[in-house]
């Protein structure tokens, strides 16, 4: 898809609902179009897949590392919409090697990058191979940051398919409204306080008056809490930096 293919429909589709760019998602790439599934409230986007009537895929990256609760979540969903959900898991060989060389919990010393790219980025790109397109979760609410600049349609210039973003210009509160007045089940984490949720160690629920993106990564700068998922440009030296040891 050219740029100007790409602009054409980021305009048309920005003002729309996320169920109609879904379903422009899998009319336009079929069934292998994949949902990512963290575990969190992007089980809205599950439950709007399955409102479109058409067929979808959805995978999830099991990091190891995730809370019971999410492991126990993620199956229930499966269960309850009929989808497969496929769990990419890392590289063994690799998660040893780190934890053999740095130990558990190496990203409290030295920043996650390293431990997101084994565990996620390129359990990511498998589950990614062979792939048109993939639909994610994401908002620009999540964090000014690193992701106000978020469309609805994305080339994905890292795994090099297409990135449909369905929540872009929706708020987290549009998100919960919608869980509520469908009814859709969320991960019993978020009743405990954790808006944003990732992985086990490096996920904290948070303060009313704080912002979702707090509860990640939290010994980390502001600018540097993506972890490698969702990067559109070279990350700023630093990305995944080092604690700041007072905030641990
Ligand atoms: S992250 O990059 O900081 O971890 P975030 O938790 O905000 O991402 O989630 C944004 C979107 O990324 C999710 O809605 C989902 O589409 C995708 N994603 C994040 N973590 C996972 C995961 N463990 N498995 C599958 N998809 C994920
Ligand atoms: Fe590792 Fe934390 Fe990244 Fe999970 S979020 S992959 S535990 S650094």
């Amino acid at each position: 898809m050219d740029t100007s293919a790409i602009s054409e429909i980021q305009a048309r589709l920005s003002p729309e609902d996320p169920i109609e760019i879904l379903r422009w998602a899998l009319e336009t790439f079929g069934a292998e179009t994949a949902v990512s599934f963290s575990g969190a409230e992007d089980v809205a986007l599950i439950h709007l897949a399955a409102k479109t009537g058409l067929p979808f895929s959805v995978f999830t990256l099991d990091t190891g590392r995730l809370h019971e609760e999410t492991v126990q979540f993620i199956a229930d969903i499966s269960e309850r919409y009929g989808v497969t959900i496929e769990v990419m898991r890392p590289n063994a060989e690799a998660v040893d090697a780190l934890v053999t060389a740095k130990g558990l919990f190496s990203f409290y010393e030295d920043g996650h990058k390293e431990c997101c790219q084994i565990r996620k980025v390129e359990p990511l790109g498998r589950a990614l191979e062979g792939r048109a397109a993939w639909i994610t979760g994401q908002r620009r609410d999540q964090s000014p940051d690193t992701r106000g600049g978020l469309e609805v349609v994305e080339e994905d210039g890292t795994f090099g398919l297409i990135k449909v973003n369905p929540l872009t210009h929706w708020t987290g509160e549009q998100v919960w409204k919608l869980i509520d007045t469908e009814a859709i089940p969320t991960n019993p984490l978020h009743a405990r306080g954790f808006r944003s949720i990732g992985c086990e160690p490096c996920t904290r629920p948070i303060e009313p008056d704080q912002h979702e993106r707090e509860g990640r990564w939290w010994w980390e700068d502001t600018a540097n809490k993506e972890c490698g998922l969702h990067l559109t440009v070279e990350p700023e030296p630093g990305w995944g930096a080092l604690p700041n040891d007072e905030e641990r």
